[in-house]
């Protein structure tokens, strides 16, 4: 079933001309099924970071799409992204989420693939293949593109897919307010003790859009901001920013990524949210003050949320984190949230937000499970075939989109859903394209 919005035979998918979204987006089948080919096969996707497989021979298994990936660093302290399969009969060749090894040795008949991919070792090699079999030719499948972005691993299928950074265009600016230092210095991030995983019952759209910028959902967190898991006792954050700040939204149109951010165009001296804890209070008040020597009026940029497209999320302030909605079933997502610090902070400053962390994400993360809430019954009340005739009203702030705030992107102010409409205008491009070169010019079609 080719999906050619407003002319598919599911009907208006995406209609963009009046704000509205088909519910089969987000419940059908089929286009489900069609998502992993026409999306994530072709999609710059979120793997791991560098700081988890620090020496030769480290792994992480990881996902792309629904498939199993093994994210390794070879002898040579080269990483390499493999598709999790033994070329034989399929078996996983690694079972465990992480680890370091020589080989991975699959455990249904006994080949073994080096760090590098080559198959090395074939039982019976003289015995069964007499020598014949040409293991040059069945080492493990590796992904045709993969990027280092200041330490975060990304790889992708599709060999005539854009370069990482061109795919992420204008999005770099603010996927950067998450991986840089917090002193401002570039990268600096280490991922901070095991990832967290769950399922979530719901499309994996329902979480890539509310990170691409809700701003609107405030209402959903109001209990964590009464009860203030917060550092400083006060609502669910870190900071004040948002007396002193104003929120702009970023949508990326050619990328069909998104970003909810604050804009500080003052000099606003530092606030403290760490007053009960001096060594990290110290350490963010310097972390502060070093930013803005270092970026200058730049440092008015403060992160909050984000979406690069389609399923990699950032949290920008505290807690910072990447999350990745790995696609299930048209009806179940696996979240996976990798916490990010300081690799230079002080030990101190990493404890404190450990704890904070898990008050906050996660899934037992009570602001996160506010948003799961909200995702699971949103589902559930969207796949009876009744609800399914009446599509979902992305009509905020249509024709109102735009600013001279000076920065990349189309930015609009406070709260707006531009960036929800940006995301289903790459989504519906994406399930239309045949390859990349329609991607790069969808509107030529
Ligand atoms: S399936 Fe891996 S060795 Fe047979
Ligand atoms: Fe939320």
């Amino acid at each position: 079933m080719a999906i050619h919005p407003g002319t598919s035979a599911t009907g208006n998918l995406v209609d963009l001309s009046q704000g509205t979204i088909s519910r089969e987006v987000f419940v059908n089948s089929s286009i489900y099924q069609q998502e992993q080919e026409q999306v994530f096969a072709r999609s710059w996707l979120f793997v791991g970071h560098e700081s988890q497989i620090p020496s030769p021979g480290d792994y992480f298994v990881s996902s792309m799409g629904e498939e199993s990936v093994i994210m390794c660093r070879d002898r040579q302290g080269q990483i390499h992204v493999f598709l999790n399969t033994c070329m034989h009969r399929g078996m996983k060749v690694c079972r465990y989420d992480e680890g370091n090894t020589a080989v991975f040795t699959c455990p249904y008949h006994g080949w073994s693939y080096a760090t590098d991919g080559q198959l090395v070792g074939v039982p019976y090699f003289k015995e069964a293949y007499r020598e014949q079999l040409d293991k040059s030719q069945w080492g493990l499948i590796e992904v045709p593109q993969l990027a280092n972005y200041k330490g975060t691993i990304w790889a992708n299928w599709d060999a005539s897919a854009p370069s990482l950074t061109s795919y992420l265009g204008d999005m770099k600016t603010y996927l950067d307010t998450a991986l840089d230092a917090r002193d401002g210095s570039e990268g600096g991030a280490e991922v901070l003790m095991g990832i967290q995983k769950w399922i979530i019952p719901s499309n994996w759209k329902f979480a890539a859009e509310n990170f691409s910028g809700d701003a609107y959902h405030n209402i959903s967190h109001r209990s964590v901001d009464m009860v203030g898991i917060g550092p400083s006792g006060r609502n669910r954050r870190d900071t004040d920013e948002r007396d002193t700040a104003f929120r702009i939204c970023t949508a990326v149109p050619e990328g069909g990524h998104g970003a909810l951010s604050y804009w500080q165009a003052e000099d606003i001296p530092y606030s403290s949210s760490y007053q009960n804890h001096p060594i990290v209070d110290e350490y963010f008040r310097h972390c502060y003050e070093e930013r803005k020597r270092r970026m200058g009026k730049d440092a008015g940029l403060l992160g909050s949320v984000g979406t690069v497209f389609p399923n990699a999320s950032y949290l920008a302030r505290q807690p910072r984190s990447i999350a990745v909605w790995h696609p299930r079933g048209a009806m179940k997502t696996e979240a996976w949230r990798w916490f990010l610090v300081d690799k230079g902070a002080p030990n101190e400053v990493k404890e404190i937000l450990r704890h904070y962390y898990m008050r906050y994400s996660g899934p037992a993360g009570m602001t996160e499970q506010d948003d799961m809430e909200n995702w699971n019954y949103a589902s559930a009340a969207s796949k009876g075939v009744i609800a399914r005739r009446y599509p979902y009203n992305y009509q905020m702030g249509m024709g109102h989109e735009g600013s001279d705030v000076p920065l990349p992107g189309l930015i609009t102010p406070n709260i707006t859903e531009q960036n929800q409409r940006n995301f289903y205008k790459r989504w519906a491009e994406y399930m239309d394209a045949d390859n990349w070169e329609d991607l790069l010019t969808p509107h030529g079609k």
